[in-house]
């Protein structure tokens, strides 16, 4: 009896290319451990006349029903990209009886109940390794290896592209348009890069993350957002002086008695953090649980065959479990409902920098405003800038609610004494 696992490729770019290539290059160590060739049958494309290396032009369709109506493919794997329609297609291939392996984090972000509700009525698998951090393990990891644990927080940094750029800002001093240039002209951000300098993307992986170290459905619109386009080279400079780098981190915690904290923004992370040592695209996430403490999952979180290399896992793992008849043995871990922290109520430390009037009395209305919001100062330095009786002074605080920090910005805002809130950002420490 021919065992052979057939596979619908949906998409044929940057993964789905190294997708044929993985499952080429290691087809026959794929075949022991599964105990069966996998193989691809079918390869969806817009473009079906394009030549594309590697890929036998007998296997391209642009027609989705070619893959849906062909009774050998099992798995479906997306790697299109985008909502629609690679949500419609994800729910055709389960409700035909297929199981699905995608790198969609829009989909999975925003519809990840919807998809897990249909795998689920379908009997069938729905894996999505790549959706997150790329080539490195961490829904497996955070749905069976941790699963042991009850996890308090999770952190990372989830995209690469403003890793890349706070990378470059802080080594070489270069201020944001320029990396951002940069960034561009090596491919790593978009044309339009408001997915990755704003934030989108990493709260897209942040929802995933949150959902599954939690047990909790955590949608985007649940994560609040900040990007790095108001981090400028003196932040950066400010920071390092204060013993801290500055990294945009994707946060998730469950706080006793207050619910689900989860945002992405930038921080100021102490230099001695392990996330502070993660440079250039690299991705890397921390995990804390009560049995196994800390442990940080690290790679490269992007690329053709990183990705590549977490949707065969997937691809392997589903393939097992229509041989041992076991599909759907893990569906969706979302058991609980948790209920959100109101950003407002979330706990930070916060790096407040101003210009202010250089005048007596200056620091004192200064302190006074912080002092009238319940905001307790850890440190304050200032420093006579180059503009004509203006002073620059960059306040930490100790641990403080959101809500009291956007007071202090209020009445800050009011006094005469302040010519500008040049940057407010939180700090990661070790009171947070
Ligand atoms: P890509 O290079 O733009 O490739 C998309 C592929 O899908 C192309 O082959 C395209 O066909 C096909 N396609 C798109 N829309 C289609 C439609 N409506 N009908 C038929 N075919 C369609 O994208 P990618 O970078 O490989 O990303 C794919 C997915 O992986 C995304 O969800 C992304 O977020 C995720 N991901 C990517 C990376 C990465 O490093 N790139 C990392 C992690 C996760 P044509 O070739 O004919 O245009
Ligand atoms: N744009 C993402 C990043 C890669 O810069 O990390 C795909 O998730």
């Amino acid at each position: 009896m021919d065992k052979t696992v057939y596979i619908g490729l949906l998409g044929a770019g940057t993964v789905g290319s190294g997708v044929i290539e993985v499952l080429n290059k290691n087809a026959s160590e794929i075949e022991a451990r599964v105990g069966a060739p996998v193989k691809i049958k079918k390869v969806l494309v817009r473009d079906a006349k394009k030549v594309r290396d590697g890929l036998d032009k007998a296997t391209v369709t642009d027609s989705f029903d070619d893959i849906l109506n062909d009774k050998d493919i099992s798995i479906v794997v997306e790697v299109m990209g985008g909502m629609n329609p690679a949500k419609d297609y994800m729910l055709r291939a389960f409700n035909a009886g297929k199981c699905v392996v995608t790198a969609n984090k829009d989909v999975i972000a925003a519809c990840g109940k919807e998809l897990f509700d249909a795998a689920k009525k379908n009997s069938a698998d729905l894996h999505f390794e790549a959706s997150v951090g790329g080539g490195i393990p961490i829904i497996t990891p955070l749905k069976q290896s941790l699963t042991a644990n009850k996890i308090t927080e999770i952190m990372g940094i989830v995209n690469g592209t403003t890793n890349y750029m706070l990378t470059k800002m802080t080594e070489v001093g270069a201020d944001y348009d320029a990396v951002l240039k940069e960034a561009q002209e090596k491919g790593y951000a978009e044309a339009n890069p408001s997915a990755d300098v704003d934030g989108l993307d990493a709260a897209r992986k942040a929802a995933i993350l949150a959902s599954l170290a939690f047990n909790t459905r955590i949608s985007l619109d649940d994560v609040a957002v900040e990007g790095i386009t108001k981090i400028t080279p003196e932040d950066i400079a400010f920071a390092r002086e204060l013993g801290y780098v500055i990294k945009l981190l994707a946060v998730g915690k469950d706080i006793p008695s207050k619910g689900i904290d989860v945002r992405v923004h930038p921080v100021l992370l102490p230099a001695s953090h392990p996330l502070s040592a993660v440079n250039g695209v690299f991705n890397a996430i921390f995990v804390r649980g009560n049995a196994i403490g800390e442990a940080m999952f690290y790679g490269p979180g992007a690329g053709s065959l990183p990705t590549a290399s977490a949707v065969v896992a997937d691809i392997i793992d589903t393939a097992r479990d229509i041989l041992y008849g076991a599909v759907g043995r893990i569906g969706c871990t979302c058991y609980n409902e948790k209920p959100l922290c109101p950003v407002e109520e979330t706990e930070s430390s916060y790096y407040v920098r101003l210009l202010v009037k250089d005048e007596p009395g200056a620091l004192g209305n200064i302190a006074t405003a912080f002092g009238k919001n319940g905001v307790s100062l850890k440190s304050v330095v200032q420093t006579t800038k180059a503009v004509k009786h203006k002073a620059e002074i960059v306040v930490i605080t100790h641990l403080v609610k959101h809500k009291n920090i956007l007071g202090t910005m209020e009445l800050l805002n009011t006094l005469p004494v302040v010519d500008t809130i040049k940057n407010v950002i939180r700090v990661e420490n070790e009171e947070c």
